[in-house]
């Protein structure tokens, strides 16, 4: 799988430089290995609009053999026909997905049904022996993917402290759900592979990484030019503009929409640091539209 919407020429140097060592592989393996042994399923929780990126590179390779689900998170920001590509490339990976939105609920009854059927062998063999045990569900996934947001979804009350802001999540806990399910957070174990620039630029856009790490104007510039390109007519739209040659063709973009917005300081320059956190805040929210940034091919 690959991604197909990053321009040739996109350089950026964001700033973001937190490396994967090999003693972070290493630690996250043993604890993943021994959670594992715990449970009956593991749920990964991905971002909709960067399902690669927002994925722990080794994460295939660390639940081989075990039954997984991949949850799409925040598909209320993705678009909904690369949800359904995405949806399909991993049913042909023999691994099934549910679209969930923890902001809209979508998708939350979807999964303790799919946890049930995925493991309904094990249901029956426990009800032929006379034993009513909780299946075991481990939830995986980079940070500010939603864990917490999720689990507090499913357990109908607050049960975790959620924060847009990575790493907040921290000890591993079981939460039991009324219906014979037992959700293992786990919290801080996995992350994404930063130093790939290109991951780190979709983690930046996404806002799973704190702001304060990286080169704010220069990742918000980059978001202008590659939504210029691929979601062209929702940009403009947002925007107010013309013809997305108006971005592709400059080289400060954030000028161009602090202009319009009437982003001036005292002194007539245009203030594009506000632009920046204008759009990357927009970009966010889902104000300029439905966005997938990854597709698979
Ligand atoms: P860590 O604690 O860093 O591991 O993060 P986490 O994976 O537990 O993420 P968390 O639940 O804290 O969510 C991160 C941000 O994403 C919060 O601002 C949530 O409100 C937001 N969020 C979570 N799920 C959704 C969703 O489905 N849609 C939208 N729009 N926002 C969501």
């Amino acid at each position: 799988m690959t991604e197909r919407y990053i321009p040739d020429d996109e350089q950026v140097n964001t700033g973001i430089n937190i490396q994967w060592f090999p003693g972070h592989m290493a630690k996250t393996r043993r604890i993943i290995s021994e959670h594992l042994k715990e449970v009956d399923i593991v749920a990964e929780i991905v971002d909709a609009r960067i399902p690669v990126s927002s994925r722990n590179p080794v994460i295939n390779e660390l639940l081989e053999g075990k039954k997984r689900i991949i949850l799409l998170n925040k598909s209320d920001l993705s678009d909904d026909k690369i949800n359904r590509e995405w949806q399909e490339h991993f049913a042909t990976l023999n691994i099934p997905t549910i679209l969930l939105s923890c902001d809209t609920g979508k998708g939350i009854k979807e999964f303790t049904d799919k946890v049930r059927f995925m493991l309904r062998d094990k249901l029956q063999r426990d009800a032929q022996r006379g034993m009513k045990k909780s299946l075991r569900v481990m939830i995986v996934g980079v940070p500010n993917v939603g864990k917490s947001t999720f689990i507090n979804r499913i357990a109908g009350e607050k049960k975790t402290k959620t924060e847009d802001r990575p790493g907040v999540t921290r000890n591993k806990q079981w939460i039991r759900l009324s219906d014979g399910i037992d959700l293992l957070d786990t919290p801080g174990i996995l992350w994404p592979k930063f130093e790939d620039q290109q991951v780190a630029l979709n983690l930046a856009f996404t806002g799973a990484v704190k702001d304060d790490i990286y080169d704010y104007e220069a990742v918000a510039a980059t978001l202008c030019k590659r939504l210029s390109e691929v979601y062209s007519k929702e940009f403009c739209a947002r925007y107010k503009l013309d013809t997305p040659q108006l971005i592709l063709d400059t080289d400060n973009p954030l000028a161009v929409i602090g202009k319009k917005r009437g982003f001036l300081m005292s002194g007539g320059e245009i203030d594009t640091e506000r632009a920046a956190r204008m759009i990357l805040d927009e970009f966010r929210g889902g104000k300029i539209g439905k966005i997938t940034l990854e597709r698979p091919i």
